[in-house]
């Protein structure tokens, strides 16, 4: 044929079929994929720290251990409200002129998925002190510590964000743990990873292959009883308290022997868990997981009843009820907060 002996005709027939098929395989698709793919109503970019903070993600190879990215099935229930869906990748946009874009959807789950981590671990102090050393919050934990984020200073100045890290992890250093600004930055883009709630005209995807629940031995019991507390404050209050519930010191205080726990005033106890709680400058501050994770009454109160009878603490247990009103008069009384 005459077209394999002539190199224009044979390179320009070439190069028209790849631009064709470049169009209708990649570039098309793309383009309809944005347009049918906008951002959810309030959805912002990340400005500022945040976005500072996701180049020190990005930089120090985070997205080897962990996604974002919650799949629509039941384990990954956890990690969102909902199943991921393309618009929530919509607002991203090229990290720079030479850099695509970046997902950070990630491949590896190592550690836990952060699509939600700033609804599920909003703690400044709780994330640096985990990321100076994860070993001091989560005794178990594998992830690396991120020292070069912090600087060891003798005498810090007033505007250093100082990390009041135990003892045991101080290796023998004297001096005070310092935050570096990209420790901070970080911890800002940390915090800023919520999943935006879907209009309410959207029905969300169901998460698939539900586990069927397992049929316990207190099945006949009240529901109240079927609420496990403990389980409750392994995924919600551990972190910080600590499972043996003794916390941290100067970090998080002991819930074991606390007066507050052991007290009688329900109220401020159901107050702390719903709204959080900063009382004192020698620890840091307790962040609403109540209200961040939606609990009920019932949740409320299988995490009091939890804390009142563990680790050798032995007060007078709760009853949904109560705490039903309690949570009702401080929905109405102090919305402020
Ligand atoms: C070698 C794998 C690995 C790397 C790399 C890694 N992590 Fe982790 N990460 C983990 C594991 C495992 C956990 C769960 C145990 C824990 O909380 O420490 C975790 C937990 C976390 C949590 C708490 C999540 C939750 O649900 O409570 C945050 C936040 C976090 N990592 C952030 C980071 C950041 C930021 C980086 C990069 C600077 C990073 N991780 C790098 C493995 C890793
Ligand atoms: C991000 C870390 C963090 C998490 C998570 C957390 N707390 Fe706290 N908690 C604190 C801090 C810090 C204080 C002390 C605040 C202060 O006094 O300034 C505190 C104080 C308390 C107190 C008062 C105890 C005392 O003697 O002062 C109770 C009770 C309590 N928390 C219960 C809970 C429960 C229950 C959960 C889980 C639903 C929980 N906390 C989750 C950090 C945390």
């Amino acid at each position: 044929m005459n077209i394999f002996n002539n190199h224009t005709k044979l390179y320009t027939t070439a190069a028209i079929m790849y631009f064709v098929l470049t169009f209708f395989t990649a570039i098309k698709p793309a383009l309809d994929n944005q347009q049918n793919n906008g951002p959810l109503p309030g959805t912002k970019p990340l400005s500022g720290d945040a976005l500072a903070g996701k180049m020190v993600y990005i930089a120090e190879g985070c997205v080897a251990c962990h996604t974002q990215q919650v799949r629509n099935v039941d384990m990954d229930k956890m990690f969102g409200t909902r199943p991921g869906i393309p618009s929530d990748y919509a607002n991203i946009g090229r990290t720079s002129v030479w850099q695509n874009t970046a997902t950070l959807m990630g491949t590896e789950r190592t550690g836990p998925d952060l699509t939600d981590v700033g609804n599920r671990q909003p703690s400044k102090e709780w994330n640096l002190l985990h990321l100076y050393n994860p070993r001091s919050v989560v005794a178990q934990s594998i992830m690396p510590s991120y020292k070069w984020l912090f600087e060891i200073k003798e005498n810090p100045s007033k505007n250093d964000v100082i990390v009041n890290v135990p003892a045991e992890f101080m290796h023998g250093k004297t001096g005070k743990v310092v935050a570096t600004k990209k420790a901070l930055q970080l911890v800002a883009y940390l915090q800023s990873l919520k999943q935006t709630p879907l209009p309410e005209s959207i029905k969300p995807y169901e998460f698939l292959y539900k586990q069927e629940k397992k049929v316990t031995a207190n099945a006949g019991a009240s529901e109240e009883e079927t609420v496990d507390g403990k389980a409750l404050f392994t995924a919600n209050c551990q972190s910080c308290h600590q499972a043996n519930g003794e916390g941290l010191k100067g970090a998080f205080p002991s819930l074991k022997g606390s007066p507050i726990v052991l007290g009688d005033d329900l109220k401020l106890i159901v107050d702390i868990i719903m709204n959080g709680y900063d009382a004192r400058p020698e620890f840091a501050v307790m962040t609403p997981v109540g209200t961040s994770m939606n609990f009920d009454e019932k949740q409320v109160a299988a995490i009091i009843n939890y804390i009142k009878t563990s680790w050798g603490n032995d007060a007078k247990k709760t009853k949904a009820d109560e705490v039903k009103e309690i949570i009702e008069f401080i929905k109405t009384n102090n919305p402020a907060k």
